[in-house]
């Protein structure tokens, strides 16, 4: 019923020569058509020769973020409908590192995904704890606050095209893969928070995907978790073989 998901989030790496070379590469070890999504998050200056050089394949694009208003005096900043045009099906917001370096609070987060549905984009909202927020067992707790801030006045229509990542803080970039059980609790409370807050058939369809040190090795037993429909991948996104390996690994 949930179509499964790969996202590949390559943060603020790889310059246009090898996002190209990537590419094909990826493309040269798979078509990537099957039955699952698979999504890749390049930077900025890269969207557009990944877009060209993936032109013909089943594999979609993403923005790292978007601005908070529509359009305008905002240098430097890039559009939810500049990101649309430039080809991008999907957004991830309220990343981690967003939160911390960028100082994005849940308010501001939900202004951008608001601006993301009026362009067509696809959301993917992270939320996760820190190790001090899971060691006092506020992880439920941080992840409901996050929810709750970040969805809040959205539509039915808005949210059927969210996702929701949970990525602790200090699985990301660690090496610490957080174990199949920890983030089936994790996904089984998001679930039913979807549930209660959502309704039912929201709570159905909406995708859960894991981020934090994921590779082909922990791959396997975290997508074969009931709550588990997806993964976001950091690091090991950046080498074709590796990404390609967790989609394999995985489905
Ligand atoms: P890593 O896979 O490098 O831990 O990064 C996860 C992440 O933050 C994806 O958005």
């Amino acid at each position: 019923m949930r179509r499964p998901i790969v996202v590949g989030n390559w943060k603020m790496n790889m310059l246009i020569s090898s996002s190209r070379k990537w590419v094909e590469e990826l493309l040269n070890i798979s078509d990537c058509a099957g039955t699952i999504d698979i999504v890749v998050a390049p930077p900025f200056t890269s969207i557009s020769v990944v877009r060209q050089y993936l032109e013909g394949s089943k594999v979609l694009l993403a923005g790292q973020n978007l601005a908070s208003i529509a359009e305008g005096a905002q240098t430097g900043e890039i559009s939810a409908n500049m990101l649309k045009d430039a080809g991008c099906d999907y957004v991830i917001l309220g990343h981690s590192e967003r939160r911390q370096y960028q100082r994005e609070s849940d308010g501001l987060i939900n202004k951008k995904i608001f601006l993301a549905c009026q362009s067509g984009l696809n959301v993917i909202l992270c939320v996760g704890e820190s190790m001090g927020e899971r060691n006092s067992d506020k992880t439920n707790d941080v992840i409901e606050r996050q929810l709750t801030a970040c969805l809040e006045g959205l539509s039915e229509d808005q949210l059927n095209s969210l996702s929701i990542a949970y990525e602790p803080i200090w699985a990301i970039g660690t090496g610490n893969t957080a174990n199949p059980n920890q983030v089936q609790d994790v996904h089984g409370f998001i679930r039913s928070w979807c549930e209660k807050s959502l309704g039912k058939s929201l709570s159905r369809v909406t995708r859960i995907l894991y981020g934090g040190s994921v590779n082909s090795q922990s791959s396997p037993a975290l997508m074969a978790q009931p709550d588990v429909d997806g993964l976001l991948v950091g690091g090991a996104s950046l080498r074709s073989k590796s990404f390609y390996d967790i989609i394999k690994s995985s489905f």
